[in-house]
Formats: structure tokens, sequence, C-alpha cells
């Protein structure tokens, strides 16, 4: 395994879509299934690199050899990120991470009374955004689901969160995005669009991925 790109190399993922509580047993969450996380997770593991998956709301298998860790809210995958910035090489987000979370978060089930209910929702956390401040080593690699003006979106998440790549998906294409066994991307770095791919398996895209960010860290063209 010394032989393989990514071995001695340490590969953070993050996947599924995170779960914001409204009561015990309410939530809001998105339709994020964790197959692209995990197929990158998988692959970055082929490539030889000790692998951490932060896996929020999947019912997928457990891949073999890796490292899982499960959690619900976006606080929650912003702490576990955190624990590993120091000794990661390479952070992959492609978790769909709620913006928005609810104010109060009651702890018994509410009760059903007027014929409106108003629930209050306050920011969460940008996580890329804020990895991206604290950038040292790292090779930020972010995700854009988008469903118009996917270059212009996905540049100014881009630069605004300090990426060096940024995997756009047009989630209204078919075969693209949330829970599809395929994926449609476009890939960008500072410089602007690198890589407009055909359709392909999110076990694929996930090695496609993985090998242009092993030939992406410092020292690996030596
Ligand atoms: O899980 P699957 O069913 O396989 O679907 C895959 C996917 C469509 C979820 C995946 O390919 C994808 O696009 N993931 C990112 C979805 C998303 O939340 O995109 P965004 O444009 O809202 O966010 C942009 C980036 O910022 C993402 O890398 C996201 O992880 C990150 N983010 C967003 C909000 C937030 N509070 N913190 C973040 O870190």
């Amino acid at each position: 395994r010394s032989q393989l790109p990514l071995s001695g190399k340490k590969v953070v993922v993050t996947a599924g879509g995170t779960v914001e509580r409204i009561d015990p047993v309410r939530y809001i969450s998105n339709d994020s299934s964790g197959k692209m996380g995990f197929a990158l997770a998988k692959a970055a593991h082929e490539l030889g690199a000790d692998v951490t998956l932060l896996a929020a709301n999947t019912h997928l298998p457990l891949p073999a050899g890796i490292r899982v860790v499960h959690l619900e809210s976006a606080q929650e995958m912003y702490d576990a990120v955190l624990a590993e910035w120091s000794v990661t090489d390479i952070l992959v987000k492609a978790a769909a991470v709620a913006d928005y979370r609810a104010k109060e978060v009651s702890d018994r089930k509410i009760k059903k009374s007027g014929e409106t209910l108003t629930l209050e929702l306050v920011k969460n956390i940008d996580i890329l955004e804020s990895l991206g401040k604290q950038k040292t080593k790292q090779l930020l690699i972010g995700f854009a689901a988008e469903t118009n003006d996917l270059e212009k979106y996905a540049m100014d998440k881009l630069q605004r969160k300090n990426c060096d790549l940024l995997i756009a998906n047009d989630v209204t294409r078919e075969g693209a995005g949330f829970g599809t066994d395929t994926n449609l991307v476009n890939i960008y770095d500072t410089t602007g669009l690198i890589e407009s791919l055909p359709l392909l398996s999110k076990e694929e895209l996930g090695m496609r991925i993985m090998e242009l960010a092993a030939a992406r860290l410092p020292g690996a063209q030596e």
C-alpha cells in the first residue's frame, strides 16, 4: 500500500443529509442518501488513504476498512470535522448540510393545536466556509448542488469557502444529484472549469475525484 497515491494520507469525507431536530420524533433533513460520500470514501481507501467517513442519516451498508462516525446535525458534523482537522490532508464535503435549524428544540413531542404552527429557524454554521478560513496544509473539496446558473454559483462557493476543488452537480438533470447511483458534474478549481464529466456511476466519479485530489497534494508531482 505504500506505493498507492494516497498512502500515508488522512482523508475525511462527509456524507448524507444532516438532521436538525424539532422534537424527539420530528426533524428537518433533505434527500441526500450518502451514496456520493460513501463512494468517495471507498475510492480514497482503495488509493491507500486512512479514511474517516462522517455520515449523517444514511442507511447504506458500511464500507469495509473505513472508520465510520454516525452523526445527526450540522453542529455535530462541524465538531467531528474539527476533531480530525489538524491531521487531515484532504477534506471532501459531499454531505448536504442544512443551512438552518430550529431555534428551539422541544424535549417533548409538539402537540397539535392551532390551525397554523410557526417554526423559527436560525442559521447553521457553514462548515466548509469555516474550515476554508482555518486551512493550513489541507486540500479542501466542496460540492455545490444547484438548480440553475451552475458555473456562477460554483465559482462563488469555491472562492467564498476557499476550496481547492469544487464539484458542481445540476440536481435538475436526469441521473444527477440526490439519491441516484450516478452523477453528472463539472469540476472547478481557482482558475475555473477544469473538467466537464459525462454521466458516471458515483463509484467511478468518486475514484476520478480522489485521483485528481491525490495529484494536487503538495509533493505529488515530485
Ligand atoms: O448523498 P447522495 O444522495 O449521493 O447525493 C449527493 C449530493 C447531491 C448530496 C452531493 O453530490 C452534493 O452535491 N453535496 C452537497 C450538497 C449541498 O449541500 O450543496 P450546497 O450547495 O448547499 O453546499 C455547498 C458546500 O458547502 C457543500 O460541500 C456542503 O457540504 C457545504 N456546506 C453547506 C452548508 C453548510 N452549513 N455547511 C457546509 O459545509
